[in-house]
């Protein structure tokens, strides 16, 4: 029974009357309950067999780190591996995560899910550059791709890293009154009323029971499944032995844009493996220990300081988790605010647009502290998008595993 909304729906009603609204709504006869709304359980499709998520072989360039020496700040994907031990990745759990992720009963209104806003076909970001959630407000930053977020290394999320797991952030955007406007509670009371939850949970976990806790492992596990790895940068990778020599399938002036990318532009020292993802503390100032740095975005943080707004560190100000690169050519707008468009735009900002913020990351500075200006040529830019572009995956983008499972009323 959903008692539970009966009465918000009602209170609703009323107000609707009681502003003067004409609608017909307000003519229900008195006492008559809303209809039940269907569940949406009653519309997806899933597979008789689970479809695998649990034993996904990954390439060999994301097991071993075949970077040469004077690499130091690099290493391999499996190495940021953030999974806990206490959360492994199963086909039921990550199948039911998935269930969860496109169900829009998450949201308070039943309008919107979490897909909404992380969609696949734009390696799971928004196109918006602020996201509209549960009442149409919008989100205070840009909703970044969700493709191997597994490789973070210190397992933060979000832009500042405010989520210290990812069990913990999934559960975040339902409780956000701007994305979902649910509580814990209401959503656990009504996958309980929902005949088609309860074995999903107990494949997944054992037994019936619904509890926030299982619902966070369950969207964790396949927030974590997502990972990216079939892109024409795998393709070439994997007819050399190091990341660093040419790859065969690569026109010269992609070839010539990695090169850049891996040595002159230092963009490997915080995009870092072949999962591309954002760097290892370790080669940062001793009082870091994050994983967030300043690419000289602004020359002083206002109105978002990132990294510190999490910890209260001025050190900290205007520093920001890099999310993976795999797939950037579709998740544009670009950076926490969605500053920028196009690649071509970051990569000239970073060309010569760096500004002097005071926490500037030193690979990014001049030997006089100044921001580096790289001065490269129309031509190298370009070189470098081209590169970019490599790492999208069309397979990703299409992947049954990853997609919808209900069907369109
Ligand atoms: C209304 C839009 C909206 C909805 C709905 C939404 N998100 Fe997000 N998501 C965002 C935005 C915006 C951010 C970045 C916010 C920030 O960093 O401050 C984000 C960030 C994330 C991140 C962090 C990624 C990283 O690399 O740090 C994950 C993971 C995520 N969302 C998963 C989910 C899941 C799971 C759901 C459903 C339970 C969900 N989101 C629902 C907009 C949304
Ligand atoms: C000092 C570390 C650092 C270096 C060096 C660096 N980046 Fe970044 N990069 C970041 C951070 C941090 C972000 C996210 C910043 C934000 O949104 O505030 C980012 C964001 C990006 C984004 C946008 C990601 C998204 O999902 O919106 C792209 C594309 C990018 N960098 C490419 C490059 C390229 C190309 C280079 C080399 C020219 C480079 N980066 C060098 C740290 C770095």
């Amino acid at each position: 029974m959903k008692t539970q909304y009966y009465p918000t729906l009602l209170l609703a009603l009323v107000l609707l009357g009681a502003c003067g609204g004409s609608d017909s709504t307000s003519s229900l006869p008195e006492g008559d309950p809303a209809p039940e709304p269907t569940p949406p359980s009653s519309r997806w499709t899933l597979p008789d067999a689970l479809l695998s998520y649990a034993d996904q072989p990954l390439p060999r360039h994301f097991e071993v780190n075949d970077f040469a020496e004077g690499f130091q700040f690099q290493n391999s994907a499996i190495d940021n591996d953030n999974t806990p031990d206490t959360n492994p990745i199963t086909d039921a759990g990550a199948t039911l995560g998935r269930v969860l992720f496109y169900d829009p009963w998450l949201s308070e209104n039943r309008s919107i899910s979490c897909a909404n806003c992380h969609q696949q076909a734009v390696a799971f970001s928004d196109p918006r550059t602020l996201s509209l959630g549960v009442d149409g407000g919008e989100t205070r930053r840009h909703a970044m791709g969700l493709g191997n977020a597994r490789f973070y290394q210190s397992g933060k999320f979000f832009w500042d890293e405010r989520a210290e797991t990812l069990e913990q952030q999934v559960l975040m955007p339902i409780e956000d009154p701007v994305e979902m406007g649910m509580t814990l509670d209401d959503l656990v009371e009504r996958l309980q009323s929902d005949p088609f939850y309860p074995p999903l949970f107990a494949d997944a976990f054992g037994d019936e029971a619904i509890t926030a806790e299982r619902i966070g492992r369950a969207l964790a596990q396949f927030v974590r499944s997502l990972v990216s790895f079939n892109a024409r940068y795998d393709l070439g990778r994997a007819q050399v032995t190091s990341p660093l020599d040419p790859f065969p399938n690569f026109s010269d002036q992609e070839n010539q844009g990695k090169a850049l990318f891996m040595r002159a532009a230092s963009c490997g020292a915080c995009h870092i493996s072949e999962a591309f993802v954002g760097p290892t503390p370790l080669r940062e100032a001793p009082n870091i220990i994050s994983n967030a740095t300043n690419n000289g975005l602004d020359a002083v943080s206002s109105d978002d300081l990132g990294l510190a707004e999490t910890t209260g560190n001025p050190l900290h100000e205007g520093r920001f988790k890099a999310p993976s690169l795999r797939n950037i050519e579709v998740t544009a707008p670009y950076m926490h605010d969605g500053r920028f468009a196009t690649l071509e735009s970051v990569v000239i900002f970073y060309n010569e647009g760096i500004q002097p913020h005071a926490n500037l990351a030193a690979v990014l500075q001049e030997a006089s502290g100044a921001p580096r200006r790289f001065g490269f040529s129309d031509q190298e830019v370009q070189a470098l998008v081209a590169f970019l572009r490599t790492l999208t995956d069309p397979q990703f983008l299409t992947d049954p595993r990853f997609a919808d499972p209900f069907i369109a009323p």
